[in-house]
């Protein structure tokens, strides 16, 4: 199978569909209004967000130098036309950075080549992942519609930062000035394909990622150097792979779990979401692919959906896989409308989940493991595919207003201890993140941190946590003078 062949079915797949971005949208409106005090999305561009140095409550880790990266979508309308889906929105990059005692935000909408283009336009002019524009202009590829608003990776060792999406390339840009740089291009053959919102970076350094195409029944790998050299690049066949947000890799392995959500559209026809129907007799497929050689073992479980998977290992002739399992995946997808408010008790039902890989007799396991209503899963930066202990993930409590969508809460697993913290009413949190004290720290030694949104008071905050003391409420915080747009992922990069 050439890669050439599949790269251009799914350019063709994925541009005449204006892409797929399958990001996790975390949130909709409170009750009445949502909006944030700065709304880029509602007016032409605008000069960056700079806080300036943020009076610190409480006291902050001395240690704790670098900058917190995140990204989402946050301009979603231009010229009266707007996009009303969680997965639609021009990327905005955020940059916390805590040097010297103090902590400073900066935010600036990336300047990808849908922005500049809808900005000489003077409106919105393409169709989205869950919104068809009428006279959406043709498409040379998934970039012409590329928003770069799901994820971040960060390559230190070449300080390069990229913005990613799902159904495009990554986007280069500055780590000190936020601006865009350009798509990278990791080989020629790969120019302009897919490049995964999930990649894995091991332990080495080594970046290992995957590209989606729909309706092609196949997925392209990448391994990477860590200094962002493509090291290889291969296309493996993969059933049903036709929206694939996340993955795990363990020291020998990749694991890819493939729901059952089939698109089934005509390219050019409609939006992505629209062709999505989930096959609930078809199975969960796991698909072990072996990094030396990419030769694929398949297994099957019971159906479930999922976007993010928390950490793989090998243990014991087993693979251990942690993720978190969304049944009605399809139907939250279907509710992530920014304007409406709805009860999510049901469609947004999660649950923390392990499967159990038997390599050498083929047989796979899935249990559930008692904790629901949890999302964003994240672990040690440099223990993906190592055995962890520690996760953090985002939790809804039962005293969160039902009819606000996303979570509340950050909640730690150690082992089998569980600790948690609400921000409390009018609160929504966003993703937090797991940062060890040192490289070499125990797993579980080191500071929780994360942003937190107040629709009352339009406020976003950043807290940090004692990652062994959560149940104690932030070490300290800060409150930017504005509210930012709900983002989605960061990444925390040390000074
Ligand atoms: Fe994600």
């Amino acid at each position: 199978m050439t890669f050439a062949l599949n790269r251009r079915a799914a350019l063709a797949a994925l541009g005449a569909a204006a892409a797929g971005a399958t990001g996790f949208g975390q949130a909709a409106q409170p009750p009445d209004a949502w909006r944030s005090s700065y709304t880029p999305h509602n007016g032409p561009l605008k000069a960056a967000l700079d806080s300036g140095p943020l009076r610190i409550e409480g006291r902050w880790p001395a240690t704790l130098q670098g900058t917190l990266y995140r990204v989402g979508p946050a301009r979603r309308e231009l010229g009266g036309v707007s996009m009303n889906h969680w997965f639609d929105g021009d990327g905005m990059l955020q940059a916390f950075r805590f040097e010297g005692g103090r902590v400073s935000h900066r935010g600036a909408l990336l300047a990808t080549p849908k922005l500049q283009a809808e900005e000489a336009a003077g409106r919105l002019l393409y169709s989205g992942f869950a919104q068809t524009l009428p006279h959406s202009p043709p498409l040379s590829g998934p970039d012409t519609v590329n928003p770069a608003n799901i994820n971040l990776l960060s390559l230190p060792a070449s300080r390069a930062l990229f913005a990613l999406w799902d159904a495009g390339s990554a986007l280069a840009v500055d780590p000190d000035s936020l601006q865009a740089k350009g798509f990278k291009v990791w080989s020629p053959d790969t120019q302009g394909a897919p490049f995964s919102a999930h990649p894995r970076v091991a332990p080495d350094g080594t970046v290992w990622s995957f590209g989606y195409m729909p309706g092609t029944g196949s997925l392209l790998l990448y391994e990477i150097s860590p200094h962002g050299q493509l090291r290889r690049q291969q296309v493996i066949p993969a059933p049903q792979a036709d929206m694939v947000h996340d993955f795990a890799i363990t020291e020998r392995h990749l694991v890819f779990l493939l729901m059952p959500l089939k698109y089934s559209g005509t390219p050019g026809t409609g939006n992505p979401l629209s062709h999505y129907r989930w096959e609930g007799q078809s199975p969960l497929v796991v698909l072990l692919v072996d990094k030396a050689d990419f030769k694929v073992q398949r297994f099957e479980l019971p159906a479930t959906g999922v976007f993010h998977l928390a950490n793989a290992w090998e243990q014991g002739g087993t693979v251990q896989v942690r993720f978190v399992a969304q049944p009605d995946i399809l139907g939250a997808m279907q509710k992530m409308d920014v304007n409406h408010s709805h009860s999510n008790a049901k469609t947004r039902a999660t649950q923390w989940t392990q499967i159990t890989l038997t390599p050498a007799t083929g047989q796979a396991q899935m249990q559930a493991l008692g904790l629901d209503q949890v999302e964003f899963p994240r672990i040690h930066p440099a223990r993906n595919g190592l055995r962890t202990q520690f996760t953090t993930l985002l939790a809804r409590s039962r005293e969160m207003n039902a009819r606000v969508d996303g979570f509340d809460s950050v909640l730690t697993l150690h082992g089998g201890q569980q600790q948690r913290h609400r921000y409390g009413d009018g609160w929504i949190a966003e993703e937090h993140v797991y940062v060890p004290r040192t490289p070499t720290a125990p797993d579980g030694k080191g500071w929780v941190l994360g942003t937190a949104y107040h629709w009352p008071s339009e406020r976003t905050a950043l807290s940090v946590f004692d990652a062994a003391a959560v149940n104690a409420g932030p070490v300290a915080n800060v409150t930017l003078p504005y509210g930012l747009p709900l983002g989605l992922h960061g990444q925390f990069v040390a000074a």
